[in-house]
């Protein structure tokens, strides 16, 4: 549901790139901040679905552009974020979307060593890497932010998965006290489970229900709600927040 109290134009201006934008999350997020007047650039190691995903907000009047990009590769990273300073003179906002998922939440004996090296790479190594390469560009910008996604599995570790959305969560916490000093908020979202379209064909009725059991709201949640989340997270409202990682479960594994 589109909220039509915030101001149209909130991000008039700003530059964000988010990573994993050509489906799921990463699509949805570039579409409310290019609703919002930001310029919008989708990275995704699926060049042709980051085009497809711009070419779709480009005709609804936003401002996006795609990039092939694997999160991991630090010579790729460099070069995306290089080219965004040259072309919009910095970057106000960075999500770290990307990330492997369901096929990865496995036990370690069933998914093998180079699976397990490869979501730490992408999911953990991917965070990393962004952020660093970021931090020049959006340095002493107004405003600027960080949003890393972290899973609802960090609380409920079950698998490498969940340990590697671990890490973004202590993450999370490590670059708000470094970039604090750049002016840079860093924060995290732990999406519960939503059904994007990779969650819906990849996950096993039996796991949506355990997972369902879980939750204190019995809803499912939608893409939407996590949308809402990254619009608070880097909006001025959230300007006394660094170092947090909000949860968007519907109270799945809650404890305090
Ligand atoms: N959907 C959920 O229920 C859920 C819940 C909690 C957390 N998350 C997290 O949210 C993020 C997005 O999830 P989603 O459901 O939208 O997934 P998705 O699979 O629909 O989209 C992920 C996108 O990331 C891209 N990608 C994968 N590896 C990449 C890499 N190395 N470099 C660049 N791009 C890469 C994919 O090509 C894809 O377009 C992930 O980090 C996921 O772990 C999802």
């Amino acid at each position: 549901m589109p909220d039509h109290t915030r101001p149209k134009g909130e991000h008039e201006g700003k530059v964000a790139l988010v990573t994993g934008g050509g489906r799921g999350f990463g699509k949805a997020f570039g579409e409310a901040l290019s609703a919002r007047g930001a310029h919008v650039v989708l990275a995704d190691i699926d060049g042709a679905a980051a085009a497809e995903a711009a070419a779709e907000l480009a005709a609804r009047g936003a401002s996006a552009t795609a990039v092939t990009c694997d999160v991991a590769d630090e010579a790729e990273v460099g070069a995306v974020v290089h080219g965004v300073a040259e072309r919009h003179g910095g970057l106000d906002i960075l999500v770290n979307n990307a990330g492997l998922h369901a096929a990865y939440n496995r036990p370690f004996t069933e998914l093998g060593l180079a699976k397990v090296r490869r979501v730490l790479d992408v999911n953990v190594m991917g965070v990393i890497i962004c952020s660093l390469a970021a931090r020049e560009a959006m340095k002493g910008r107004a405003g600027a932010s960080v949003v890393n996604i972290s899973s609802s599995a960090a609380y409920a570790n079950r698998s490498i998965y969940g340990v590697s959305k671990l890490a973004v969560r202590g993450l999370t916490v490590s670059f708000a006290r470094e970039f604090a000093a750049d002016g840079i908020r860093v924060n995290a979202i732990a999406p519960g489970l939503i059904f994007t379209d990779a969650v819906r064909a990849e996950l096993s009725a039996a796991e949506a229900d355990r997972v369902l059991g879980e939750q204190i709201l019995r809803r499912e949640g939608e893409e939407q709600d996590v949308v809402e989340a990254l619009l608070h997270l880097v909006s001025s409202r959230a300007s006394f927040v660094t170092g947090e990682t909000l949860r968007v479960t519907g109270g799945f594994a809650l404890s305090v």
